[in-house]
């Protein structure tokens, strides 16, 4: 059978005049979920927004919602993103001690557990505890702001996180973050990322749906011509 590419749009680079009608496009041109970076001005150089925006986007769209939490203590906020409607909840593997035990406590919230790392941190230390995520979030950006260009450095990593995904039977997904746009998703695609998330490559152009049609075609079109 052949995989579905899921794409998620990062509303970072959504107009936010307009919250209401981004996600209504998003809808029209098929996204599998949305993608809301939090960011705490600590772990990133940057302040995004918190539970307040996703509970808003919850009452938007059915979509699923993913909450990429860019924040230095993430377990003091669990409760309140998935109050929020988070359907999955990532947190950053640089600053969680113990991955098992915060996997958990998002898990006995109700909610699905990814882990992402930077593009500097290496997959060795997340390896022993893949079995306990839904999601393995491999940022091709340094995480902050939307609009930087990819890092291709972090396309082993993929792969790496594939081979070890085939060969150990686990079902987590692995998902990109930074720099997606139609010249690059095909070699995420390829090297074995199933979960693409974009923000500047949806919001930055004026036809949204047809450019996350764009995003799906060039990514499965790759997918395709490994897995005929
Ligand atoms: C970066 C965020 C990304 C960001 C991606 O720290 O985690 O989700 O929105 O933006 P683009 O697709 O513009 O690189
Ligand atoms: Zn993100």
């Amino acid at each position: 059978m052949k995989k579905r590419i899921k794409i998620y749009p990062s509303l970072l680079s959504a107009d936010f005049r307009n919250l209401s009608d981004q996600v209504a496009r998003c809808v029209v041109g098929g996204a599998d979920g949305l993608h809301l970076d939090v960011m705490d001005g600590h772990f990133v150089p940057n302040i995004s927004f918190g539970s307040l925006v996703v509970e808003a986007v919850r009452k938007l769209t059915a979509l699923p919602l993913t909450a990429h939490l860019m924040i230095e203590s993430p377990r003091e906020f669990l409760e309140a993103f998935a109050r929020a409607g988070a359907d999955l909840i990532t947190i950053h593997a640089e600053v969680c001690p113990s991955l098992p035990s915060i996997a958990a406590q998002i898990k006995k919230l109700g909610k699905r557990a990814g882990v992402a790392i930077n593009p500097e941190t290496s997959l060795e230390g997340v390896i022993p505890h893949l079995s306990h995520f839904d999601l393995v979030l491999l940022m091709t950006v340094h995480p902050g702001f939307g609009g930087q260009g990819f890092i291709a450095d972090v396309l082993p990593k993929i792969e790496r996180a594939a081979q070890l995904k085939s060969e150990q039977n686990l079902d987590f997904l692995i998902e990109v973050d930074g720099g997606i746009d139609a010249n690059t998703i095909g070699r995420v695609a390829r090297a074995g990322a199933e979960v693409l998330v974009a923000g500047t490559a949806v919001f930055g152009t004026k036809d949204i749906p047809g450019a996350i049609s764009l995003l799906r075609q060039k990514a499965e079109k790759v997918f395709y011509d490994i897995n005929p």
